[in-house]
């Protein structure tokens, strides 16, 4: 009896396991409202994960202004800590604004990660605010606004403090401002460094991977910085 009761904790756990790694062929992650079928879409923004975790909240958020996600096509998932997926196994793993809102060392690990999930030949596709564009931008300015514009457009720094009760929200809620940004040298660098090979740069629907137009919005790539790479074939 109790090797049956045993056998049937294990092929529990092992089916949990199973149910916890889920076998994706398509990647997103940081995917806010953009959530296409198809695609696997994984976000961890605290607004997204209460209205997940608890749906009867979602009216009360929505109705103060938060994003109203699609919820039943987003998982949650914090790229940094490891994404529910199984190993080695997607053809294609696509993110938008999303890597600069992390540290560096966050960066350094989500690359790392996303390495893991590719099967060899998959194919990492990016895009991001060009730290080039904008201070090539800011030094061809020559008015007094060149500074405010550059912080603003970079979405650097904080003009204020957020303060008391109204700064709660965004306290707990948001990772808004940019934490690190990317040239594509840089960025290059680094993906290289992870692994990745054939790194070029990209321009929107340039893939040879057709599935990446489901994914990609033109509004997101207009003067920004946009990659593709691919993992070592096995
Ligand atoms: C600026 S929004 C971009 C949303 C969408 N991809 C787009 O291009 O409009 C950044 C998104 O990345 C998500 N994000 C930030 N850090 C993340 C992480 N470590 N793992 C997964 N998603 C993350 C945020 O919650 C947010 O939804």
């Amino acid at each position: 009896m109790g090797g049956i009761r045993r056998e049937l904790q294990r092929s529990r756990g092992v089916n949990d396991l199973a149910r916890a790694f889920m076998a994706c062929d398509y990647i997103q992650f940081g995917c806010g409202l953009s959530a296409p079928p198809g695609w696997s879409n994984f976000d961890i923004g605290p607004s997204f994960w209460l209205q997940k975790r608890f749906p009867f909240l979602k009216a009360a958020l929505v109705k103060r202004g938060f994003p109203d996600y699609p919820v039943d096509a987003i998982e949650v998932g914090d790229v940094t800590k490891g994404l529910p997926v199984l190993r080695g196994y997607a053809k294609a793993v696509y993110c938008s604004h999303v890597l600069e809102h992390l540290t560096l060392e966050e960066f350094r690990i989500a690359v790392r990660n996303v390495y893991g999930y590719l099967r060899g030949d998959g194919l990492f596709r990016m895009v991001v605010p060009d730290l080039e564009y904008l201070a090539t931008a800011y030094l061809s300015d020559q008015s007094s606004m060149a500074a405010s514009r550059f912080m603003n457009d970079a979405c650097l720094g904080e003009e204020r403090l957020p303060r008391g009760l109204r700064g709660l929200p965004r306290a707990v809620f948001g990772r808004t401002r940019h934490l690190w940004m990317w040239d594509y040298k840089g960025l290059s660098k680094e993906l290289a460094e992870a692994g990745f090979t054939h790194i070029r740069r990209a321009q929107m629907g340039d893939s040879v991977e057709p599935r990446f137009s489901e994914v990609e919005d033109a509004s997101r790539w207009e003067n920004c910085l946009g990659v593709e790479c691919r993992k070592r074939p096995l």
